[in-house]
């Protein structure tokens, strides 16, 4: 995989047989055994996309912007809204892009959602409801080869603890997949989780399996948002978000790339992928950061929309564990 506008200049990874298997998928003319080598070696780089396991994120992606280089750091951006919103003030600070690696933001219909939403079209937000069931629970029981037949994994696949050691995921289904339509949801609309209360099922697992959410937004909509990884290779995954504005509703489906925009007049609009293109287009974000750092083009899942979905989910965390609604702003500071 490659893109004219952007040079793979370096490859870093700290376990040796997987830089060179990386080396060898992907051709990088030079590789090192950690990212302190790389920023101090002769390598100029223009910006570093941390997609590691996310318990390294923020360590990381402080690193890299200290340095002066632009950042792309993975979903989850990090597992504390302090974190967050402190990578968000140092990358102000120095001048330097940041960006999360959320998706879905880069499609047509996402992008026709939110102009729609942000032109007040369909009226004024009041409630969201959305659902996201997805094949992960092997990756959850640290057994990620019963996937290889369905991904493929171009390099080595996910090492058996990044998603199913909760010191390393954060958490299951909430820190590896609701982040998505959590992001989607505060980027369509713009808003912060102000209350958020969750319910969290592990089945017999040391992590969420399954998980119900119900906020309220620092403007007064609510929302519900839940999930499960417990979809079978084969079966559809349900990946879908509602909106419903004083003045319509919008129909989001993400695992198909579309959007029902009704408005009150009887009017629909639709947007959905155009031939060719891919309904999940897993390299949008990295071409995008490039683009970004060349002045091409905007920046679709900035670190303050990152820091916004951390601040729900540590929230919702938090209310699991101690069984009450939790207010974002009593989050911890430090
Ligand atoms: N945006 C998406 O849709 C999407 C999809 C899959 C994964 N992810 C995210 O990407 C991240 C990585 O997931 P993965 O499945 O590739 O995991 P992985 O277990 O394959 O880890 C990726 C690589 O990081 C290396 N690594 C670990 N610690 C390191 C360190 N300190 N310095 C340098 N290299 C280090 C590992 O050796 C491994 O080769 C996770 O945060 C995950 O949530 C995002």
């Amino acid at each position: 995989m490659s893109y004219e506008g952007a040079e793979l200049a370096a490859l870093v990874d700290n376990d040796p047989a997987k830089l060179r298997q990386a080396k060898e998928v992907f051709g990088a003319p030079v590789t090192y055994p950690s990212l302190e080598d790389l920023l101090s070696s002769s390598t100029q780089v223009d910006g570093v996309v941390v997609a590691t396991p996310s318990a390294y994120h923020y360590r990381l992606g402080r690193t890299v912007l200290e340095a002066g280089v632009h950042l792309m750091v993975e979903k989850p951006m990090v597992f504390r809204a302090h974190e967050a919103w402190s990578l968000v003030r140092l990358a102000e600070e120095r001048g330097l892009h940041l960006q999360v690696g959320y998706t879905y933001q880069f499609t047509k219909a996402a992008r026709l959602l939110r102009d729609t939403l942000a032109s007040a079209a369909i009226g004024d937000l009041l409630q969201v409801s959305a659902v996201y069931a997805s094949m992960v629970e092997s990756y959850y029981r640290g057994r990620p080869e019963d996937y290889r037949s369905v991904f493929g994994f171009p390099v080595t696949g996910p090492d058996p603890r990044t998603y199913s050691d909760p010191a390393i995921a954060g958490g299951g289904h909430g820190q590896t997949q609701l982040t998505h339509p959590i992001g989607m949801v505060l980027w369509a609309t713009g808003q912060r989780a102000e209350q958020v209360m969750a319910y969290m099922g592990k089945a017999d697992l040391v992590i969420d399996l399954v998980d119900a959410i119900a906020w309220r937004s620092c403007d007064g909509a609510i929302g519900t948002l839940g999930g499960s990884g417990t979809i079978r290779p084969g079966e559809p995954e349900q990946q879908e978000i509602r909106y419903y504005c004083t003045k319509g509703f919008a129909l989001q489906d993400l695992s198909r790339a579309t959007v029902e925009v009704h408005r009150a007049n009887g009017r629909v609009a639709i947007a959905g992928p155009d031939e060719g293109d891919p309904t999940y287009p897993s390299p949008a974000p990295v071409r995008g950061f490039a683009d970004l750092i060349a002045g091409r083009g905007p920046n679709l899942a900035p670190g303050d929309l990152g820091a916004r979905g951390v601040e729900f989910l540590e929230a919702a965390y938090l209310s699991a564990e101690r069984g009450t609604p939790v207010q974002v702003q009593e989050l911890p500071r430090a």
